[in-house]
């Protein structure tokens, strides 16, 4: 399959069109933001792992039951993938403390929690992303009371299985961000990314980070956190 016109570049993936209208192709880049894109730079060999790991745990997911919109790798940055149109809520899920969980209700990173939390944001970049609960979803048309059901649903089934999977390569599974979409007979299937720069991951035993805060937060190590965590899952 090949690429046809660039329909869309994001802050880490460009989206290219292809012969079929069901498909399209998405190439990861290097390039990385921060801080609400205050921040920009770039993580040297990032988008092959970011496509390589994402591609690897849709197909977990797949095999526990998740659909998603993964189709077919077709190189080391590119992936064919369903078209879908995207819900415009960011899923995050959380296991421990981090982030803006913790500036946001005042407390230490690491607090473990008995259940995992499941929270939107409105994917609206010029709001800055606002946090909003579902009867704002609701209000604002975002999506249906059963989509929110569904992808609250999906959104914890997927943590169950990841969280189980990084636990068996020595990874604490913090916190992470999904993205859901729609195919054409308006099912929802799991999209986007699964990668160090939509986790938190905390190595088990040192609590070292390998994801994307050693880059929003200036600590250094990036690439090799970046690589650490693909040797870990694709060997
Ligand atoms: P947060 O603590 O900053 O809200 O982030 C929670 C998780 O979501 C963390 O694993 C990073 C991920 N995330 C994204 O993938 N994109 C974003 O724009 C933000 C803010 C967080
Ligand atoms: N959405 C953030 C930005 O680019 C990225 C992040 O912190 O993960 O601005």
């Amino acid at each position: 399959m090949e690429k046809a016109a660039q329909l869309y570049e994001g802050k880490a993936k460009k989206v290219f069109a292809t012969a079929d209208p069901n498909y399209v192709i998405v190439s990861y880049k290097d390039d990385a933001t921060a801080l609400d894109g205050l921040k920009k730079g770039s993580i040297a060999g990032k988008g092959a792992i970011n496509n390589r790991m994402t591609n690897f745990l849709m197909q977990l997911l797949e095999k526990q039951g998740v659909p998603t919109h993964f189709v077919r790798e077709l190189n080391d940055r590119e992936t064919v993938v369903k078209k879908v149109s995207i819900v415009p809520l960011e899923v995050i899920v959380r296991n421990i403390s981090a982030g803006h969980f913790a500036q946001r209700y005042g407390v230490k990173e690491g607090i473990v929690f008995a259940e995992p939390t499941v929270e939107f944001s409105y994917k609206n970049d010029d709001l800055h992303d606002p946090l909003l609960n579902d009867s704002h979803a609701l209000a604002l048309g975002l999506a249906t009371k059963e989509e929110i059901a569904q992808i609250k649903a999906m959104a914890l089934k997927v943590n169950e299985t990841l969280k189980a999977y990084f636990a068996s390569i020595g990874v604490k599974l913090v916190d992470f961000k999904l993205e859901f979409g729609r195919l054409s007979d308006g099912s929802l299937v799991l999209a986007d990314e699964i990668s160090p720069d939509t986790c938190r991951f905390w190595d088990a035993k040192t609590n070292e980070k390998l994801d994307k805060d050693r880059f929003r937060r200036d600590m250094g190590g990036v690439e090799d956190a970046y690589q650490e965590m693909m040797r870990r899952v694709l060997g």
